[in-house]
């Protein structure tokens, strides 16, 4: 057996990689691989073993000052044996020498590996609770028409997005619009952006993230959209549980928590108004 080598992913083994994440249950969307991919190119990285790959990550620059590091899987037949700690450490080197010296690394931890991470330098910030939604509880509000997102002027989104995300991010965001698979609304009041939400098709069901509002009323009326959006399919929705707000609002829709994650970072704490930050983009780019 030759010695493990680490290298840049290409598209298809990015797609590969999120099947398997599709096999350890984390359900992702239709269109991830290709909008993982298209945001950088450059930011996915294998372990091969004897020619054949048998891990990956994703290593994501989102701007000069914050990387993200997700989608960390080992195929099943390769686990226990030193190729998830040799490939996580040459991930984080990586996406360190890709950003600046000063600048922040995100994760979003399953409890099992929090303790690893914590050892390679992360510290906890909030955790993430995914919810599924079981029945819906607030009566519709019939003086609420969102708009599509991508009729937003980009400055104006860009920068209600910046403070609820740790950088600016305009590769994601202009990906994550432009995804096939997915709808979008977007509350406006006298010119002035209050909220958005974007909702993808995934294996099962739809996942809302963002969910990026003023305040709970916004929310709730976003999230009311996505959820008639979606038919009689279920919703999914990652809620940092920094924001009592958001826990309030999951818990009056009657959603269920089946799932959560740490985020965690290393360097500097990113500064977010956490108080609008009702559902998380995704735990795999942050
Ligand atoms: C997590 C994963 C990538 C580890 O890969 P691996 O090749 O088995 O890991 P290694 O044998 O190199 O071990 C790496 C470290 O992870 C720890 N670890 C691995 N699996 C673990 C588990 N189930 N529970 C606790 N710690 C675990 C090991 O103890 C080791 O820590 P140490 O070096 O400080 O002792 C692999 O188990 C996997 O793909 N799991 C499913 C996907 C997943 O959960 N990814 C992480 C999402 S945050």
């Amino acid at each position: 057996m030759n010695a493990p080598l680490l290298r840049a992913m290409t598209a298809s083994e990015v797609d590969r990689l999120v099947g398997w994440a599709m096999d350890e249950g984390w359900n992702p969307g239709l269109d991830d691989a290709n909008t993982f991919y298209a945001v950088d190119p450059d930011g996915f990285i294998a372990v091969e073993l004897d020619g054949e790959m048998v891990g990956g990550g994703a290593i994501v620059r989102h701007d000069s000052d914050f990387g993200f590091m997700g989608l960390f899987i080992i195929h099943p037949d390769h686990r226990g044996k030193g190729l998830g700690r040799m490939l996580w450490y040459a991930r984080r080197d990586r996406l360190a020498s890709r950003l600046a010296s000063s600048a922040a690394i995100g994760l979003d931890g399953v409890e099992a590996m929090c303790g690893f991470y914590v050892r390679g330098g992360f510290r906890a910030a909030t955790r993430h609770i995914r919810f599924q939604l079981a029945r819906l509880a607030p009566a519709p509000d019939a003086a609420f028409h969102p708009v599509p997102v991508g009729l937003v002027p980009w400055e104006q989104l860009a920068e209600f997005d910046r403070t609820c995300f740790p950088s600016p991010r305009n590769a994601y965001l202009r990906e994550w619009i432009a995804q096939p698979s997915s709808c979008s609304f977007a509350s406006i009041e006298d010119g002035t952006l209050r909220g958005y939400a974007i909702s993808r098709r995934c294996r099962v069901g739809w996942k809302v993230g963002p969910l990026f509002a003023e305040d709970r009323a916004v929310a709730t009326g976003l999230l009311r959209r996505c959820w008639e959006a979606a038919g009689s399919e279920p919703i999914f929705l990652d809620v940092p549980e920094g924001n009592r707000e958001s826990l309030a609002m999951a818990e009056e829709f009657g959603m269920e928590p089946i799932f959560h994650c740490t985020r965690m970072y290393r360097g500097p704490s990113p500064k977010l108004q956490l108080e609008r930050v009702f559902g998380i983009t995704t735990l795999e780019l942050g």
